[in-house]
């Protein structure tokens, strides 16, 4: 038995619940699917935000000074190529300010082993926090790698955004990143024989990119 997810955040909203319905339905468009992708993950960057540190300023108004504030630490925005693509407009949409941060990895169609086939992160200087982002947390290979990668950076804490999670890849993140959360809309049942998630909504990077095959 796969528990427990004392690692996840599942984000029981009604707007994230109608739109996952949508984002499952085969029949949903890739324009349509897209935008879906963008609400969803626009509630969850707020849940995935909720920890950013803030230090005071103050501002003035058109009557006076008001206090206000402005981050205090670096932000970075991972997005998993494919289909990590996805969420990376809406985050920026509510942080202008963060470094997006490529990493170009693949799921072996024979093993479901991630292939790794782009990452240019710098060798020093890493940000303070990074939110890698990406549809789906399936076996968790992606992610670990992910994840392994940016602790060899030397990044400070991490977060995990996904619309739907897998248990076993929970589980696979909770045992090698254990302080790690994972912000998702969904936890699904299980992963069937081909390593996909059920009832999951497909390939995400297909259905974004209008690529699934047509035969
Ligand atoms: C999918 C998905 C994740 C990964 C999840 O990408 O977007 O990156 O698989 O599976 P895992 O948890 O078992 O590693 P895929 O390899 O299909 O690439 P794509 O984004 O280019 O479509």
């Amino acid at each position: 038995m796969i528990s427990p997810r004392d690692n996840v955040r599942e984000i029981d909203h009604p707007l994230v619940q109608l739109h996952l319905t949508r984002l499952r339905d085969v029949n949903t468009s890739p324009a349509e699917f897209r935008s879906l992708v963008r609400r969803v993950a626009t509630i969850l960057a707020a849940a995935a935000t909720d920890d950013l540190r803030l230090k005071k300023t103050t501002v003035q108004t058109p009557l006076a000074t008001a206090p206000g504030y402005e981050l205090a630490e670096r932000i970075a925005l991972v997005p998993i190529l494919r289909a990590g693509l996805g969420l990376v407009d809406p985050l920026l949409d509510l942080i202008p300010d963060a470094e997006v941060w490529h990493l170009g990895l693949f799921r072996d169609e024979e093993t479901a082993r991630p292939v790794e086939y782009y990452q240019k992160l710098p060798a020093s200087d890493p940000p303070d926090v990074a939110l890698v982002v990406d549809p789906m947390l399936a076996t968790g290979g992606s992610a670990t790698l992910a994840l392994d990668v940016l602790q060899r950076w030397g990044v400070p804490r991490t977060r995990l955004v996904v619309l739907i999670a897998a248990p076993e890849g929970i589980a696979a993140v909770r045992e090698k990143f254990p302080e790690t959360e994972i912000i998702t809309a969904q936890v699904d049942e299980y992963l069937n024989d081909q390593k996909f998630i059920v009832p999951g909504l497909g390939d995400a990077g297909d259905r974004l990119f209008n690529t699934v095959p047509k035969s």
